[in-house]
């Protein structure tokens, strides 16, 4: 299983370029169910998440094409809407498929996600809308199979913001009988860029961006090219990579507009953020201040980069307060850092971080994928070696990880 090896103590500095997003290009993806024709993507990031889920796509009979950064789905022919157990588990996303293919098929059977390190993680709020809109839906044998002839339009609530949810519940509405109305719906910058897909594909879709999303249904979709947004939790990483490494960087192809409260923190911190149109330029001061955060759904402060604050902190002046709201399970990495010999106490879901002098490098593993971007950013500022294990979930989600923080100055080893 692969680790990485960080030698700690040189500070980032120079200039590389922010991939397309993840968590864009996951529904995106799922929406080429929608239609018959074909549907193109460019700025797809190379990560094994969007490895899973185009093979999820292509056993469901979809005619995927890849090359560099673009990919061609073509779903004319569905003739399996089946996601199974084994490739659902490795990736919650996979339920993004439930949606488009209920629309388009008038029937699904999609694996239950099942738990996941971060908290249990259920997707009743998705099942419960494809109710709404008239769908049969039966969980058995750890399946959700649903079936409708056709979706009838409905006014859908939402008990709590889901990203996912809004986004699987959009996704099938854009064929429904008549109009449905999602409130209290997610507002997250990437629920915009599948939207503004969806219309260029013919969906009838306004108010994506707030809590209501209305969506008149239409009887079919056509095909696009859409260019994917770039990865607001990647630049995200890099920018506190950088301030925690008291670094001087660029990050290109990418733009400050989806983060606003993460760059307010890392004002906060004492850095300086100059952002230009698709760039942002990050200095940090020799040694940051520690500032507090609380998670909550966009366009606050998002649970994505809690890790990731949680190192800087652990090596900033003072103390900080982390209150983590969305997930109930999402300070593992907190015991790693202080394995690095962070100083970090855990009450339920706030942890008291105080900064210390310096780190000291050491072996710790990977729990999940923002989790393992934090002890990346430990590793880079402890002093000596830090070795990560099961390097396999930033595989999932950082592009060229290596490569990238090499191009920044960092001296950084994949180890096989
Ligand atoms: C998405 C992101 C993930 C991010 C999260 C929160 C993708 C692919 N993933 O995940 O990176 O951390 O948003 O910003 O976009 N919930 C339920 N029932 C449901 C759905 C959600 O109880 O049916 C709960 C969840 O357990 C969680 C909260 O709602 O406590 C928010 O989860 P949600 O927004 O759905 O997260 P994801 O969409 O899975």
């Amino acid at each position: 299983m692969d680790k990485l090896l960080i030698e700690g103590g040189v500070r980032l500095t120079g200039e590389t370029v922010i991939s397309g997003a993840k968590n864009a290009a996951l529904p995106l993806l799922c929406a080429a169910l929608l239609t018959r024709e074909p549907v193109t993507f460019t700025n797809v990031p190379r990560l094994n998440d969007i490895g899973t889920l185009l093979k999820l796509l292509s056993q469901m009979g979809v005619k995927v094409e890849r090359d560099a950064d673009s990919v061609t789905l073509d779903a004319s022919v569905l003739d399996n809407p089946v996601a199974p157990y084994e490739m659902v588990k490795t990736m919650r996303a996979s339920i993004l498929v439930l949606g488009p293919l209920v629309a388009r098929c008038g029937e699904a059977r999609v694996s239950l996600p099942g738990g996941c390190a971060i908290g249990a993680r259920p997707v009743d709020q998705h099942i419960k809308g494809l109710q709404a809109m008239g769908a049969e839906v039966a969980v058995e044998h750890g399946y959700v199979h649903a079936k409708v002839p056709r979706l009838k339009g409905a006014r859908l609530f939402t008990d709590m913001v889901t990203v996912t949810g809004t986004e699987n519940l959009m996704m099938a509405a854009c064929l429904a009988d008549g109009e449905t109305v999602i409130e209290n719906a997610a507002r997250e910058p990437e629920v915009v860029d599948l939207a503004n897909c969806l219309v260029a594909m013919g969906a009838r879709i306004s108010g994506a961006g707030t809590d209501v999303i209305r969506i008149r249904g239409v009887e079919r979709l056509s095909g696009t090219t859409h260019r994917i947004m770039p990865d607001r939790i990647e630049t995200g990483t890099y920018l506190c990579a950088a301030a925690a490494t008291g670094g001087d960087i660029r990050l290109t192809g990418t733009s400050s507009a989806y983060l606003d409260a993460v760059v307010d923190k890392l004002m906060d911190t004492g850095c300086e953020v100059v952002t230009e149109r698709d760039a942002i330029r990050l200095k940090a001061p020799a040694r940051l201040t520690a500032v507090s955060i609380r998670t909550a759904p966009y366009p606050a402060f998002p649970t994505d980069m809690q890790a990731q604050f949680m190192a800087i902190n652990a090596v900033a002046t003072g103390a900080a307060m982390i209150r983590e709201t969305i997930f109930e399970n999402r300070f593992m990495h907190a015991v790693e850092l202080q394995r690095l010999g962070a100083d970090i106490r855990i009450d339920g879901n706030t942890a008291v971080v105080q900064g210390v002098e310096r780190l000291q490098g050491a072996t710790v593993m990977a729990t999940d994928l923002r989790a393992s971007a934090s002890l990346v950013i430990a590793g880079l500022v402890a002093e000596g070696e830090t070795v990560i294990e099961r390097i396999y979930h930033l595989d999932r989600g950082y592009e060229r990880l290596e490569e990238k923080l090499s191009a920044l100055g960092a001296r950084v080893r994949r180890l096989a």
